[in-house]
């Protein structure tokens, strides 16, 4: 085997393994969004994000998740919404989560806007 078909064989095994653990990691990565959207958001968005009746809005449809960035809905997670707020949709309240870290409010951002 000459020099340059042992490098395209490198490469392409380099590519192949590049591919393969990421579709492990990102794997890994959607199982964990959705286990801590589970474990905080579900019992009051539903486990498809949907809402549960006069628990939680329907995120798959919210119109705050659709246009804002990941960066201003983990803001919104930490405040919360009082029941009073003026934007408020339901008159319930939407706990804050700011004992949550930024990573884990990420994935729960994730999971709400792409709930598989
Ligand atoms: C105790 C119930 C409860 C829990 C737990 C909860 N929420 Fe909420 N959430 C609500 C309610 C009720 C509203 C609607 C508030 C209102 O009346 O405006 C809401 C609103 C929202 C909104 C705004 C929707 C919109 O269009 O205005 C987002 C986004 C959201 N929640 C995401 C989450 C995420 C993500 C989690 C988990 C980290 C979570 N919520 C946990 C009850 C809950």
């Amino acid at each position: 085997m000459n020099r340059t078909a042992a490098g395209d064989l490198r490469t392409v095994f380099g590519a192949a393994y590049l591919v393969v653990s990421c579709a492990m990691s990102c794997q890994a990565l959607a199982a964990d969004a959705k286990q801590t959207f589970l474990d905080n958001c579900a019992a009051c968005h539903g486990e498809d994000a949907r809402g549960v009746k006069d628990q939680g809005a329907d995120l798959t449809t919210s119109p705050l998740v659709k246009r804002s960035s990941d960066a201003t809905l983990i803001e919104f997670l930490k405040m919360g919404r009082q029941p009073d707020a003026p934007d408020s949709t339901m008159k319930l309240l939407m706990p804050a989560f700011d004992y949550l870290s930024d990573e884990d409010l990420a994935k729960a951002v994730a999971y709400a806007r792409n709930p598989k």
